[in-house]
């Protein structure tokens, strides 16, 4: 219906607003994707800004992708459709019509998208990214992990909601290919890894 095709073009324009490269701008820190790690997200922002702002830009990023999801859930659109509005939500945020299509890894978009599936699914997915980042230090590979057991997480709980939920995995995974050369070649970047403030 024209509704759900207007509540996802919205939903990739909202995504595309990039949090945290205005974030960084309000906080006068330098650009995310030109300093560290060239992410603008929630983690660089921490390395270039410190916790304040890494904080501010999380929230942000969570809700681009939770505010379209759970609004069309409750004008009762179905699963299928959904998926289609959260995978518009992280592509926005990915490829920002705003920013040059130069934007982030679609890791805290994705877990407000999958928000109104249930909080067993976003607990089990929080708790999975923060063992593997306290274990190992890096976002990257924490990130990654938990979009690989996402989609079993998710059979597991809600079923029908495994197929959007297994194509924004590929979408996270695949977004992460730099960080996995930096990984291989031991270059990847931890996620308190302090970069000087100044640009
Ligand atoms: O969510 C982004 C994270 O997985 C990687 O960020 O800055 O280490 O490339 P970064």
């Amino acid at each position: 219906t024209p509704l759900v095709l207007l509540i996802i073009i919205a939903a990739y324009l909202l995504g595309s607003v990039s949090s945290a490269v205005l974030i960084c701008r309000l906080f006068r820190l330098p650009d995310p994707r030109d300093s560290g790690s060239g992410n603008p997200g929630a983690t660089n922002v921490l390395r270039i800004g410190g916790r304040g702002a890494a904080a501010l830009v999380l929230i942000c990023d969570i809700l681009k992708g939770m505010l379209p999801v759970w609004i069309s859930y409750f004008l009762g659109i179905n699963p299928f459709l959904l998926g289609i509005i959260g995978i518009a939500a992280c592509l926005g945020h990915i490829y920002p019509l705003f920013f040059h299509f130069r934007g982030g890894k679609g890791v805290a978009t994705a877990l407000g998208a999958l928000a109104p599936i249930g909080w067993d699914l976003s607990g089990m997915l929080i708790a999975s990214w923060l063992v593997v980042a306290v274990l190992c230090g890096y976002s990257s590979l924490a990130s990654m992990i938990t979009a690989l057991i996402a989609p079993m997480f998710t059979w597991w709980v809600k079923p029908q909601y495994t197929m959007p939920v297994a194509m924004l995995s590929c979408l996270i995974i695949l977004r992460h290919h730099e960080n996995v050369r930096r990984l291989l070649d031991g270059k990847e970047y931890k996620i308190w890894h302090k970069f000087n403030r100044q640009s």
